[in-house]
């Protein structure tokens, strides 16, 4: 990843330090309403969940420079995703209503540049989680 683009993602990241949680309470709102089918795949707590990916989150951010200790975490959690029945049309799904979620946190400060440098890090995040799905099952 160009640093570039890290430190556009470390820094609006930075920006919504204290409303991580409810930016990710507000997403999984988002999603729900815009697509109820999704809704469904989640059994459990919505808060715990909500906490779980802000943490997820924090972890991905903190290694853009370094990525390669986390690559074996974040297959797991992909693995574990195609267990939950998360297909990759649902990536997608979810990566545009992320992004919708930080515009409305950042609102001016969500430039189109910090939009594309957080497109990049979600795609590289969810390519990984697939390739640890398709490991899991070969
Ligand atoms: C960058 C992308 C994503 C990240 C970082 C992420 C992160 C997480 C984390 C940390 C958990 C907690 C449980 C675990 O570690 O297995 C989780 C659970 C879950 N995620 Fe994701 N996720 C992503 C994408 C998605 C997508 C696209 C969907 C599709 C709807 C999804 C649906 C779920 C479901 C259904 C659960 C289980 C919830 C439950 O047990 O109630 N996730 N996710």
């Amino acid at each position: 990843m160009n640093p570039q683009t890290a430190a556009l993602v470390r820094d609006s990241w930075a920006e919504i330090t204290p409303i991580r949680k409810q930016v990710c309470a507000d997403f999984y709102q988002r999603l729900f309403a815009c697509h109820p089918e999704l809704r469904p795949l989640f059994k459990g707590d919505i808060d715990r969940q909500t906490a779980l990916f802000v943490t997820m989150l924090n972890t991905v951010v903190s290694a853009l420079d370094n990525p390669e200790p986390v690559v074996p975490l974040i297959k797991t959690v992909g693995a574990r995703h195609a267990d939950y029945g998360v297909g990759d049309a649902d990536y997608h799904k979810f990566a545009a209503v992320l992004l919708d979620s930080f515009a409305a946190a950042l609102g001016e400060r969500f430039t189109p540049q910090v939009r594309s440098a957080w497109a990049q890090v979600y795609a590289e995040v969810s390519a990984t989680m697939r390739q640890g799905a398709e490991e899991a099952v070969h």
